[in-house]
């Protein structure tokens, strides 16, 4: 923020509003009384006490009391403190705690937040309330001077209420319980997860219980792999007539680690938590994108994948040998299906055991030859880890762990739980000391198999002994959260909650955070190791993995519902920071169809993460089984390869800004109330629209199509306009999936390739697609793929801007290059540019193309809207500006 030393008018208008605050109805908000929920208790609250802010005006402190003790869930705690502060212009963060005793909270190490650029605030009282504001920011704070107290966030340039606390605030040791009351039938809310669901709004009367557990992902409605307190709530209009009126958004974290209930009522939302303090942070906005920046911005930007994991992926849980292995590759190279990594689950283990090969089925001797061969064809391995450690003496890395010391404990000894190989330990992450020494054991396996990425599962972490006894009162906390769906014990299925990590920290507080501090593990040995970007892909997750890792979505099934919920999942991922995910495709659990794993594999085409996996004793999912499937893989993989450079761009906006690969069709078009709910189609980037087929015996797809020209990505020919949004049933014959690019883009393309590599040596082309006014813009992103920072500062990258326009009856367009210097030694070149969206006919004829106001020697084609150049070799590197004479 700037200071000013003289009283400008903005800043004059902004004192002015601080005046009205105090004047004008602050009633916007009706009370009413949210704490009558199952399992609740009936709060008194607290009385403000005290208000204050520091002398730089960067935080307000305010001092709360208990009103009246109340019966359930423990002792109230008495006196609470208040916290508000401006961590950046666009974040404002509320935290209470207990005044007199320091409670958990989640460490600066364990996720990063300090805030560098701290703005101030100014406090204005009056006798209904206190606010405080920044200038420069578009949030309020206002603690109502009300008995009991209660706080508010309201959006100034539209005097929406974001956030209203109800009075009946509970703070316990192992309860907390806050509510906010939201307009209904202004209100979508999305996020909260991670859950599985048939729509991707939350849908009111809900409650979303956040414990990581392994619970199958093909189970709706209850608590799964990943917790994420954070939701994004879009304002369908403003209570302020003058302000814009659809699309403003806004996101809520609850920086909390702790098992919770969060009950979405439509007109409320209330968090019963069991434990860890009130931190919540508020994300200004206004757009989607805006809120995904500043998200990111705290919790940590999306890891940069490496270039060849956009490629297309093949695991099975259950291959037997390595010759196995060896056929599914040929086959697919037979079949001429792109294939970029083979996986293996933990078949390829010794007796289950981490960092080891069977000796018999996958011996070390052909494990490295496959992989060697791999290497040489441009493919990659990747093989599962989990963190249990089998507990054996004859096994290396188990003794390496008991002499480091580095087990989770309980009761004083190393706890024991029961995984795939039997009795394992788990390593506590929380220790810098297990951190060494899962770095080591990366390092040494790779010595044994250079494997290109890992993968971490069963990170929750599941545990199948249900059977430990409760040794006090973190195992059998007052209030029970709806484990399971079925209030089941926190306990069960995992490692106790009185469980101790290093420092001294009770496994009740950082259970969900197990899997991000694998994650973080795992991706810096891999880094160590191989001096590479590292590809990790997690199933647990918690706010801030993305900087670390890709998701997939866990255990779906071979059945449509999980076709159609792995749109929602994928999208929710995106929300949460983490870009690169996708949902198992043809399915997990049970016996595919060759119908349901064309579908399948139309639409994961378009995940940012795309594998096919399926589970030990069912029948086997890959692409070339079946000749229809094969045609659908080889249509809707070959666009995903030449939409690589497209993706990988997406990936370096993703790292930039925290912007979803994969996003919902409102992040492109919040002020159309239309997009809000929809849950069968996806974006991919601003302007490449996804609408498949998710239903059996179905040719035709009802496809919303918002403002705007699209056109048919296979078929550039093929088009639709959309004045004001409408729904358009678009034709989906068995080996079609519907991808079309909004007029206004610019896309870089390159050539097909079974491989990422051979797709990277073909030369790129440009997909300039105008809108109704003839202009274009968009950007690519290049690097080599594989060096650990993306634009990093010493980085070799290069960054290519377009855009393009019509004047006149001539088309122009221009490149802007940042960093030429990564384009030019890789010599990379654009072969071809294809314009959409003129108004050509078939006759109409290129009289001349100019490059550089040089007469180009290259070859245009006029076809049905569609124009071609083709035999250019313009230098990427090189600033180019190009012009289009056209004979209409
Ligand atoms: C949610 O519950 C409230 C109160 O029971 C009811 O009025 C409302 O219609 C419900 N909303 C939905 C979407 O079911
Ligand atoms: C320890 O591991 C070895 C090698 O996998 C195995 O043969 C042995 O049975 C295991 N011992 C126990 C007690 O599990
Ligand atoms: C614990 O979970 C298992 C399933 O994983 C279930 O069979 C058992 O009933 C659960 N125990 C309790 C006490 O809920």
């Amino acid at each position: 923020m700037t200071r000013r030393t003289t009283m400008n008018p903005p800043f004059f208008l902004f004192l002015l509003h601080l005046c009205l605050l105090c004047f004008g109805s602050c009633s916007a908000v009706s009370e009413q009384d949210c704490s009558q929920q199952e399992g609740g208790v009936v709060g008194h609250g607290y009385n403000l006490r005290s208000v204050g802010i520091d002398r730089p005006g960067k935080s307000l402190t305010a001092r709360l009391q208990l009103v009246r003790e109340t019966s359930t869930y423990g002792p109230d705690v008495q006196n609470l403190v208040l916290s508000a502060s401006y961590e950046t212009k666009d974040r404002l963060r509320v935290r209470i705690t207990d005044s007199d005793r320091q409670r958990w909270e989640i460490p600066q190490h364990v996720i990063s937040r300090r805030s560098e650029t701290a703005a101030r605030g100014l406090l204005s009282s009056c006798s209904t309330q206190h606010v405080f504001s920044n200038q420069d920011s578009d949030l309020d704070f206002i603690l109502h001077r009300e008995s009991p107290f209660r706080f508010s966030v309201v959006r100034r340039s539209t005097g929406d209420v974001l956030f209203a606390s109800q009075p009946r605030v509970v703070f316990k040791d192992q309860y907390l319980e806050i509510s906010s009351s939201l307009p209904a039938t202004r209100s979508s809310l999305y996020g909260l997860g991670e859950h599985t669901k048939s729509t991707f709004r939350l849908v009111p009367n809900d409650t979303f219980t956040l414990w990581n557990a392994d619970i199958a992902s093909a189970n709706p409605d209850v608590n799964l792999y990943g917790s994420h307190p954070f939701c994004m709530d879009v304002r369908s209009s403003s209570p302020n007539a003058a302000a814009r009126s659809a699309g403003i958004t806004h996101g809520v974290l609850l920086m909390n680690s702790n098992g919770m209930d969060v009950l979405y009522g439509g007109d409320h939302i209330t968090y019963k938590v069991i434990g860890g303090v009130l931190d919540f942070y508020f994300f200004a906005g206004p757009s989607p994108l805006a809120v995904m920046d500043q998200y990111t911005e705290l919790i940590g930007r999306p890891a940069p994948m490496p270039y060849w994991s956009f490629g297309f992926h093949q695991s099975k849980y259950g291959y037997k040998n390595v010759a196995e292995l060896e056929y599914v590759v040929a086959r697919y190279a037979r079949a001429n299906i792109p294939l970029e990594a083979m996986w293996n689950d933990i078949d390829y283990m010794d007796a289950f055991k981490d960092f080891t090969l069977d000796p018999i089925n996958f011996p070390e001797r052909k494990m490295r030859r496959f992989v060697d061969r791999l290497h040489m064809k441009g493919q990659k391995y990747v093989g599962i880890v989990d963190p249990g450690i089998n507990v054996n003496c004859t096994y290396g890395t188990y003794l390496r762990g008991l002499e480091k010391d580095i087990y989770v404990k309980r009761g004083g000894a190393n706890y024991l739980a029961s995984v795939w190989p039997g009795q394992v330990h788990f390593p506590d992450f929380l220790n810098p000391a297990a951190r060494e020494f899962w770095a080591r054991e990366i390092a040494m396996f790779r010595q044994k198999l250079p494997v290109d990425g890992l993968w971490v599962d069963m990170n929750e972490a599941s545990n199948f002994d249900t059977s430990s006894r409760p040794l006090n009162s973190l195992d059998e906390p007052p209030y029970k959260i709806n484990n399971a769906g079925v209030r089941r014990p926190i306990n069960n299925n995992t490692v106790p909650a009185s469980a101790m990590h290093y420092g001294n920290v009770a496994e009740y507080d950082v259970h969900n955070l197990y899997g991000l501090l694998e994650s973080r593990a795992t991706h810096d040995a891999l880094i160590q190791a191989t001096g590479k970007r590292p590809f990790v892909l997690t199933r647990s997750t918690f706010v801030g993995s993305g900087k670390y890792v890709a998701h997939w979505t866990g255990d779906n099934a071979a059945r449509w519902e999980d076709l159609r919920y792995s749109i929602p999942s994928i999208l929710n991922s995106g929300l949460f920071g983490i870009p690169m995910v996708g949902a198992d495709i043809c399915g997990f659990i049970g016996d595919t169809t060759e119908e349901l794993c064309r579908r399948w594999i139309q639409v994961g085409a378009f995940y940012p993460f795309a594998r096919d996996h399926s589970a030990i004793n069912f029948i086997h999912q890959e692409l070339y089984l079946w000749e229809s499937v094969a045609r659908s893989a080889r249509k809707a993989l070959g666009l995903r390869y030449r939409l690589l450079p497209y993706f990988y761009t997406l990936m370096y906006e993703a790292h930039a800004k925290g912007a979803p690969i994969a996003r919902p069709l409102f992040f492109s078009f919040p002020e159309d109330t239309a997009t809000y709910d929809v849950r069968t189609q996806f974006l991919l980037g601003a302007g490449v629209m996804v609408s498949p087929v998710l239903k059996p015996n179905t040719v035709t797809v009802n496809a919303y199509f918002p403002r705007g020209r699209w056109f048919d990505m296979f078929d550039y020919s093929q088009s639709v306009t959309s004045a004001n949004g409408r729904y358009v049933r678009l034709n989906a014959p068995e080996d079609t999936i519907n991808v079309h690019v909004r007029g206004g883009n610019i896309l870089a393309m390159q050539g097909e390739g079974l491989t990422t590599r051979m797709a990277r040596q073909t030369p790129f082309e440009l997909l300039v697609v105008l809108d109704e006014r003839g202009r274009a813009a968009g950007e690519v992103f290049l690097d080599d793929g594989e060096q650990v920072e993306m634009a990093g500062e010493k980085g070799e990258w290069s960054l290519v801007r377009f855009s393009s326009e019509i004047e006149g009856r001539n088309l122009r367009l221009r490149s802007e290059v940042v960093n030429g210097d990564y384009a030019q030694r890789r010599n990379l070149v654009i072969g071809k540019v294809v314009i959409l969206g003129m108004e050509v006919k078939a006759s109409s004829q290129i009289s001349s193309v100019y490059v550089n106001a040089k007469e180009a020697s290259c070859n245009a084609f006029v076809g049905d809207g569609v124009v071609e150049i083709r035999g250019l070799s313009q230098r990427m590197s090189e600033e180019f500006g190009m012009k289009l004479d056209i004979n209409y």
